[in-house]
């Protein structure tokens, strides 16, 4: 039984100060689920709901994985807690090793944090350490870009493209810049998949890092296809042109996949996807099947071995966490790396996409719709702002979705979309149904 709450905080219901919340509107109407299963969330009062979000884009395999929740269990009773510093334990050994075999060709190592901020906030710092320890101390600059979504430490905070994410935090990180988001809706609109228009913004590319000095430069960090900022894929040859431009000018380049990691776009990572591998990638979520924190920053051998220099009693980085490579999450990793070898999850995705663009784009013509964007298992929908109230369409249509039972995201007036990869052309169907229901019924 739960101990008696102080009389003082027992009428008291927002003790828990909760993130991206409006905190007076949630106790008005509060959503809480109890429990979850497969596709759904369950409500205290046993209803389901259809997850078309996973969860915050990271329960990829489904709720309660029965082997990740099994491996979970059995690693809490054999080891609580071991630190990772000059010390560590066999599942974050053998962890490291299969996950590099999971990311692309040439990413031999992983450093172990605890969430997406943390793994690019790491990113950066091993960014800036990797030119210092090669004696290019000079180079400092941070590159982001437009729309981008790296976390809430102040190190992705400052290399983010959200304004809004910004404001009331006082000066973020000097020495940073952004390119443009490579979309314009005038010629992009209703692309399916990877946008073949957008060569022009790709070539002004070369010209826009030009002007902030590349010898100045650390590293550019960008998400393969842009997330929460709203599902923007990378139009044909941007990525390829943003590692050469990098390679040219002995920049880094960082893909953030916190979110387009582990199956998201049918492969492991966006990096084997495009064909593009980068020299950091940043990733979380997917890794556990969100069910335990945990983040990484995936590092390719070169960048690894420029620290391996100087006496081998001295630290390298000095850098780290209590809980990198927590015995719990990597227990966790290692099933979900099971589950996407024996589970056959990048198969049956690869079966679904045609269904799931088609589905996506069917869209168009209705209500409100500006564009779609769809790029694998994720979908983003632009409904044209209300007139002064930006966000109330977007956030009316998910309202209405959620009263019939399907969860989505709005993210102002973007609907977007991210589900669980174990879900059928029927549960496909009935988000997309929703969406039409919504979209007729809101003015
Ligand atoms: C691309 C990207 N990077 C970083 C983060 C931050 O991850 P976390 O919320 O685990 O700190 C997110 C979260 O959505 C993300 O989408």
């Amino acid at each position: 039984m739960n101990a008696p709450v102080s009389p003082h905080l027992a009428n008291q219901r927002d003790a828990f100060w909760m993130p991206f919340t409006p905190m007076r509107s949630f106790q008005r109407e509060p959503m809480l689920f109890d429990r979850a299963e497969g596709m759904h969330y369950i409500t205290p009062e046993g209803h389901r709901v259809l997850d078309g979000m996973a969860g915050l884009w990271c329960v990829n395999a489904g709720h309660g994985q029965p082997r990740v929740v099994e491996a979970i269990r059995e690693a809490a009773g054999r080891l609580d807690f071991v630190s990772s510093f000059k010390m560590s334990h066999p599942a974050a050994q053998a962890y490291a090793t299969r996950l590099c075999d999971f990311a692309p060709e040439g990413i031999d190592h992983v450093f172990f944090v605890n969430s997406g901020s943390e793994a690019v906030d790491t990113a950066l710092k091993i960014a800036r350490a990797y030119h210092h320890a090669r004696g290019d101390a000079g180079r400092t600059k941070l590159i982001g870009r437009a729309k981008g979504y790296h976390g809430m430490g102040f190190g992705g905070l400052s290399v983010a493209g959200i304004g809004r994410h910004k404001i009331g935090f006082g000066p973020l990180l000097p020495d940073t810049a952004h390119l443009p988001l490579p979309y314009d809706r005038a010629t992009m609109a209703f692309s399916q998949g990877q946008p073949e228009a957008g060569a022009g913004i790709v070539d002004g590319l070369e010209a826009l890092l030009l002007v902030h000095d590349p010898a100045t430069i650390a590293a550019v960090i960008v998400e393969p296809v842009t997330g929460s900022g709203g599902v923007y894929p990378p139009p044909r040859g941007y990525l390829e042109r943003l590692r050469a431009f990098c390679d040219k000018h002995g920049i880094l380049l960082i893909f953030d996949e916190v979110i387009t990691g582990f199956g998201r776009l049918g492969t492991p990572f966006a990096a084997q996807a495009y064909g593009v591998t980068p020299d950091l990638m940043s990733c979380a979520k997917g890794m556990t099947n969100g069910a335990v924190p945990m983040g990484g920053v995936l590092v390719a051998g070169h960048v690894f071995d420029a620290f391996m220099n100087g006496p081998p009693e001295a630290i390298e980085l000095f850098h780290g966490y209590t809980y990198s490579a927590h015995p719990l999450a990597c227990a966790a990793g290692l099933a979900m790396l099971d589950v996407f070898a024996e589970d056959n999850l990048l198969g049956h995705l690869g079966s679904l996409l045609p269904f799931w663009e088609s589905r996506a784009h069917a869209l168009k013509g209705h209500p409100h719709v500006l564009d779609i964007r769809t790029a694998g298992l994720l979908c983003a929908i632009d409904l044209d702002p209300r007139a002064g109230a930006a966000g109330a369409r977007g956030s009316a249509c998910a309202r209405l979705c959620h009263e019939s039972d399907v969860l989505v995201r709005s993210s102002g007036d973007t609907i977007v979309l991210s589900p669980p990869l174990i879900i059928s052309p029927e549960e496909i169907e009935t988000i997309f149904a929703s969406i039409e229901m919504a979209l007729s019924r809101i003015d």
